[in-house]
């Protein structure tokens, strides 16, 4: 079901109106101090969108996990001054939704002026979906956008039930772009449709795996997960991470999958993971007692590669190695290579968010993927066909 977008709106009403926002400033911040701003740029469009027309803009998000009350390890303060940067336009912070204070200083914002408030998850009644909650936040808007797919996936207070109690409720740009990607992805994708799926678990991505493989052309397996497969095989696998209790699984899926699974050839193991142990390169048949699998191989490696470049599309999701330990991020770097290049000759390259987006940003390769996604459980929740709550709570079209 399609959903009404802030694009939607006649731009000539939004003069005056106060929009809340709801965006996904769940950045990494270490001292005070946020050190990657990704999440705050990929919102900024909607941000000077509304600015820019006039709109009193209201923002909220959560940071982290707080227990359900105030701690000011979580407090987005740092996030203010990267804002202001970024938008050149002074921010006023705003501790608590539901003072009287905020409403007035929501009021007296200029047309064009910006607010951010406080942690959405200093409020139990975030998480808990509370109407009473719910209802605070609908007091503060004349509108509401949701620009925050990163929590898409969550129903709470801010993402789903404010969405109630004020309307229109309507995505923002971020919201948009990411469900018309990864959307046509899987509707319309164009052929050879290709999956490369990592990640230290099975269990993790078996709804995944199961939703993508009726409309995938081949998924390429990578990550510690590849090793389940292996021991459903019959192969040794050492001392490598293998769910016992997923192997009935692997095997079905294996006799299910045909040709369209594939799995590596072989693999970087060492005795110990660490950046300093003895590392060899095997065959998938030559796993000693005693090793451990810590990366696809560079005949895998090359293998990928090269079907990646024959792909219409190709869609990542997990590392194919433990790649904040290198040398065992080789993997993971080739593969996001072979989608940059892939996407020079025209494939279309889409990054589910999380661990593999970071090994794309982290390889300074992001601006050659067609889109990164600025979502982890998001968009593999989306891409396994799960409803998303933030998205269904918005008006239909
Ligand atoms: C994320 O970083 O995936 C989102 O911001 C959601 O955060 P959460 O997993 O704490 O709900």
């Amino acid at each position: 079901m399609a959903r009404r977008s802030l694009a939607s709106l006649d731009p000539n009403h939004l003069h005056g109106q106060r929009a809340l926002v709801r965006v996904d400033f769940n950045c990494p911040i270490q001292d005070g101090v946020v050190t990657d701003d990704s999440r705050v740029r990929a919102a900024l469009q909607t941000i000077t969108y509304l600015r820019d027309h006039g709109a009193r803009v209201v923002l909220c998000s959560h940071l982290g996990r707080p227990k359900g009350s105030p701690d000011p390890r979580y407090s987005l303060s740092p996030v203010v001054g990267v804002l202001e940067k970024l938008l050149g336009s002074p921010v006023t912070f705003l501790t608590d939704p539901a003072s009287p204070d905020t409403v007035t200083a929501i009021k007296r914002l200029p047309r064009g002026g910006i607010a951010l408030l406080e942690n959405t998850r200093f409020d139990p009644g975030e998480e808990a979906n509370s109407t009473d909650l719910a209802k605070v936040y609908a007091a503060l808007g004349d509108l509401y956008v949701n620009d925050a797919f990163g929590s898409a996936h969550r129903a709470h207070a801010t993402t789903s039930g404010v969405a109630a109690f004020l309307k229109p409720a309507v995505s923002g740009f971020l919201m948009e772009r990411e469900l018309a990607y990864l959307g046509e992805a899987l509707e319309d994708p164009a052929r050879p449709f290709v999956a490369v799926l990592g990640g230290a678990k099975v269990s993790g991505k078996i709804d995944l795996i199961e939703a993508l493989l009726p409309k995938v052309d081949r998924v390429l397996i990578g990550g510690a997960m590849a090793c389940t497969f292996f021991r459903a095989m019959g192969l040794e696998t050492g001392s490598s991470l293998v769910e016992e209790d997923r192997l009935t699984l692997a095997e079905s899926l294996l006799g299910r999958s045909g040709e369209k699974l594939v799995l590596p050839l072989g693999a970087m193991i060492a005795a110990r993971l660490s950046g300093d142990a003895e590392v060899r390169e095997v065959t998938r048949t030559e796993i000693p007692v005693g090793w451990a699998a810590y990366d696809i191989d560079s005949e895998t490696m090359a293998l990928y590669a090269s079907i990646i470049q024959e792909a219409g599309t190709v869609l990542w999701n997990g590392p194919m190695g433990v790649f904040e330990t290198p040398p065992f991020d080789r993997g993971t770097r080739a593969v996001a290579l072979a989608l940059a290049e892939a996407s020079k000759g025209g494939t279309v390259t889409i990054v589910g968010g999380g661990d593999s987006a970071a090994a794309v940003a982290e390889a300074g390769l992001t601006d050659r993927m067609t889109h990164v996604s600025t979502g982890g459980g998001a968009s593999l929740e989306f891409l396994e066909g799960k409803s998303l709550p933030g998205v269904a709570a918005l008006d239909e079209v």
